[in-house]
């Protein structure tokens, strides 16, 4: 079955109460949603363990993962949270690559060292690419978005991506209110997917692409319905419950 997946990213909002509050709510607001739609959100790291209590009953299948993650599994990082903790936590995703994280200086060794820590690990890394405006401009989507992933390649082998999600976010579009139409994403979504299949069609057909950059209630039907959109990464509007519920619902079609 495809499914249809989408992963709220809370990054740095919310209070223990607030994170308290919105599971409820999503629990008890997305109970009768079908299977064909993958819910995620991924709180910040000092709200998790609250989230994680929220989706403890069995029959809850809402999951959550973390915005980041240190490329050692152990040792004297000061500050600093390993894949083996969040698996320990009962994660199942994690953010690897954010642009926010790629503008603070993260690179792309860093990057891949962080998305094969994670599937050591067994966890599921979302990897995010993405251009700028002026790299867009310049004509420049498709090379930056494909460096990016072959970066990853190069670090873990193609065989690493089946297990894993790509979500292409064009840095232009996050937390803009600007998102890419429906045909800027799929072109690059479809150009991520040729890409990979040159490499391997089984991970090309298998893998899953998501599509972050504003994503909101009234733009979700036309991203989900293109042929190789997958799903979304939700920032802003997964803070607003009544408009993640919205979201999810509609990617239950
Ligand atoms: P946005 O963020 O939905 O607020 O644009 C998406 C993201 O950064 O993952």
């Amino acid at each position: 079955m495809q499914q249809t997946l989408v992963i709220g990213n809370w990054k740095m909002h919310g209070t223990l109460s607030w994170s308290q509050k919105i599971m409820e709510t999503l629990v008890g607001e997305l109970a009768g949603i079908s299977e064909k739609v993958g819910i995620a959100v991924c709180p910040a790291y000092i709200h998790m363990e609250t989230v994680s209590r929220a989706l403890s009953k069995p029959e809850c299948f809402i999951r959550f993962g973390a915005q980041n993650v240190h490329t050692k599994e152990e040792g004297a990082f000061t500050g600093e949270i390993s894949a083996t903790m969040l698996s320990d936590l009962g994660a199942t995703f994690v953010i690897v690559g954010h642009s926010e994280r790629r503008e603070a200086g993260e690179t792309d060794k860093a990057i891949a060292e962080k998305f094969k820590v994670t599937q050591t690990n067994g966890l599921v890394p979302v990897l995010c690419l993405g251009e700028s405006l002026v790299q867009r401009e310049h004509g420049e989507t498709e090379q930056v978005v494909l460096n990016q992933l072959d970066a990853v390649i190069f670090e873990c082998g193609i065989d690493a991506l089946s297990d894993s999600i790509i979500a292409y976010e064009p840095i232009w579009a996050i937390g803009t209110g600007k998102t890419a139409s429906a045909d800027q994403a799929q072109t690059v979504h479809r150009c991520i997917r040729d890409h990979l299949a040159e490499k391997n069609e089984v991970v090309a057909k298998t893998v899953k692409i998501i599509y972050g950059g504003s994503v909101n209630s009234t733009n979700a039907k036309e991203l989900f319905d293109q042929a190789d959109i997958d799903g979304g990464l939700v920032g802003g509007a997964s803070l607003k419950a009544e408009e993640f519920i919205s979201i999810c619902k509609i990617a239950d079609y």
